[in-house]
Formats: structure tokens, C-alpha cells, sequence
């Protein structure tokens, strides 16, 4: 069935979303103990890879997103956003953690034909206090978004909540890149923009299923993307974090399919 142009999913696909969403839950999970200085980022991608692969699972990244004359597809398994990059890092052998980086893991996996799709920040060894507000402020944008994702309510009341939060703590966020509709496919309609007027936009109705994925920054909202096609970075070289949840709306509210089975979903020591 589809409400403006936005499917909407029965019980059994519920059922496929959940079990996709906690494959992606259970591999950020296990990152914690891995992610320290020294690590590289390609390491990190094995490790998914490797955890989706015993589950029977793939990394919908992998491959995915060629525009022919403009972007190669993506070369690796899972995204590695460090610092000031936005998302959409590239994990290479050469970038090693060091202590005091902050980083994104965004996984997203194929499970039964679903896509569970999910990110998190993790801290590498110790981080600041500066560091610190910035990565509790964008998991509280996150988690202000979910809060509003209900019937009734519309994209742009999900949009506004969140901007309005970044704002008050004096930070931007990031317009070029927004959540999607996700199912069968990775991508599809609705576009979550992480901004947006009280009020406006597609009313939500049970059985819809998408993403809220804020990407929040230190400094200025606006983003350049590397030579490499791929990587975002923010234009003033500010830091930037993003947490991501996969949900569905519900008659009385919505379903968190990669919810952490162990509160991990903020992995970060309290300061
Ligand atoms: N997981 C990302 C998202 O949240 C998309 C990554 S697309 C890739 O939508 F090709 F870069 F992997
Ligand atoms: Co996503
Ligand atoms: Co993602």
C-alpha cells in the first residue's frame, strides 16, 4: 500500500524489520570493546563484515549508490565518519584511531531481504567536555525526533523538534543529507529532513518505516564532499556527530527496530 507515495508496511514486514534492525543493534554492540587507539577503520569494516557474513547477512553498503559519471559505488561494507567528516567515510587501512577522535559507525544490513540501518558515535580512549556536549546533544536530537514520531504528528513537527534542540545548544544541522523511508529497499520515500516548520509536511500513519538520522555540527550546517565521491565533510572543518535508528510508526507510536539489546545505544563514558 502506498499514502503519498510512502509504503506502508503489515505485521509480517514488521517482523523482517525487527529482525534486521537487531542485526545491525548486535554488531554497533560488539564495537565498543573494539573501538581504541590504534584501530583502523578498515579493521572495523572487517569486523561488521564479518558478523554480518555469520548471520547471513550483507552490508548494503557495499556496492551501492553508483551515479555513473559522477560517483563510484561504494567500496566498502559499513561507513567510518571520524571528526569533522559528516558521514559517509570511506574505512581505509591508513586511518588509524587516535586517542581523543570521535567517530561513526553507520551500519546497515540485509537480513531476509529487510534493512535494518543504524548508526552510533563512539568515543576513542578519552574525549573532552566540548566533545562530549556535542555527542549527548545530537543522541538527545535523536531521541527528541523518535518522541515525535507518532500519528498525527507530521515530518515537518519531527524536522522542527530537532532543529529547535541543536539550536538552544548552539549547534547546526546538517540540511543536505536527511533520513529516508527504508524496507526492501535502502532507500525510499519519505525524506526525513532533521529540520522543518511545526505542521508541515506528510501527516504519519501507522505502518510507515524510516529513518532519523541528525547529523549535528559544531560550527556552520554546510557540508563539501571529498574528490573521493563519497565522503562528507563540514565546509569550516568543525566537528560533526550523528546517531541513526531505524523505527516504525505504530497506532500508538512507533517500534525501534535497532534498539540495542544492552543500552549501548549512547556508548559514551558520562563527564
Ligand atoms: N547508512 C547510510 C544511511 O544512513 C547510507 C550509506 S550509503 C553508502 O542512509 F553507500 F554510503 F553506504
Ligand atoms: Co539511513
Ligand atoms: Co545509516
Amino acid at each position: 500500500m502506498l499514502e503519498n507515495n510512502i509504503p506502508l508496511y503489515n505485521k509480517e514486514d514488521f517482523k523482517g524489520m525487527r529482525n534486521a534492525g537487531s542485526l545491525a543493534a548486535r554488531i554497533l554492540d560488539e564495537l565498543k570493546e573494539i573501538i581504541k587507539p590504534g584501530i583502523s577503520t578498515l579493521e572495523i569494516n572487517d569486523f561488521c563484515k564479518g558478523i554480518a557474513d555469520n548471520n547471513n547477512a550483507i552490508c548494503a553498503p557495499f556496492n551501492y549508490g553508483e551515479i555513473p559519471g559522477e560517483r563510484v559505488p561504494f567500496p566498502k561494507h559499513i561507513c567510518t565518519s571520524k571528526n569533522e567528516i559528516v558521514c559517509h567515510g570511506i574505512p581505509s587501512e591508513k586511518d588509524i584511531l587516535v586517542n581523543g577522535d570521535i567517530i561513526n559507525i553507520d551500519v546497515t544490513v540485509i537480513l531476509k531481504g529487510w534493512h535494518g540501518d543504524s548508526s552510533r558515535m563512539f568515543q576513542v580512549g578519552e574525549i573532552d567536555k566540548k566533545k562530549y556536549k556535542l555527542l549527548k546533544t545530537t543522541y538527545e536530537c535523536l531521541l527528541i525526533g523518535i518522541r515525535n514520531a507518532i500519528p498525527g504528528k507530521t515530518l515537518g513537527d519531527i524536522g522542527y523538534k530537532i532543529q529547535n534542540y541543536a539550536k538552544n545548544k548552539n549547534f547546526s544541522v546538517v540540511k543536505e543529507f536527511c533520513g529516508h523511508g527504508i524496507g526492501k529497499k535502502f532507500h525510499t520515500p519519505p525524506s526525513v529532513l532533521h529540520y522543518g516548520n511545526k505542521g508541515q509536511g506528510v501527516k504519519l500513519k501507522p505502518g510507515m518505516i524510516f529513518t532519523i538520522e541528525p547529523m549535528i555540527n559544531v560550527g556552520d550546517w554546510k557540508t563539501i564532499i571529498l574528490s573521493d565521491g563519497w565522503t562528507a565533510v563540514t565546509k569550516d572543518k568543525s566537528l560533526s556527530a550523528q546517531f541513526e535508528h531505524t523505527i516504525g510508526i505504530t497506532e500508538n507510536g512507533n517500534e525501534i527496530f535497532t534498539l540495542s539489546e544492552n543500552n549501548s545505544d549512547f556508548p559514551i563514558k558520562e563527564i
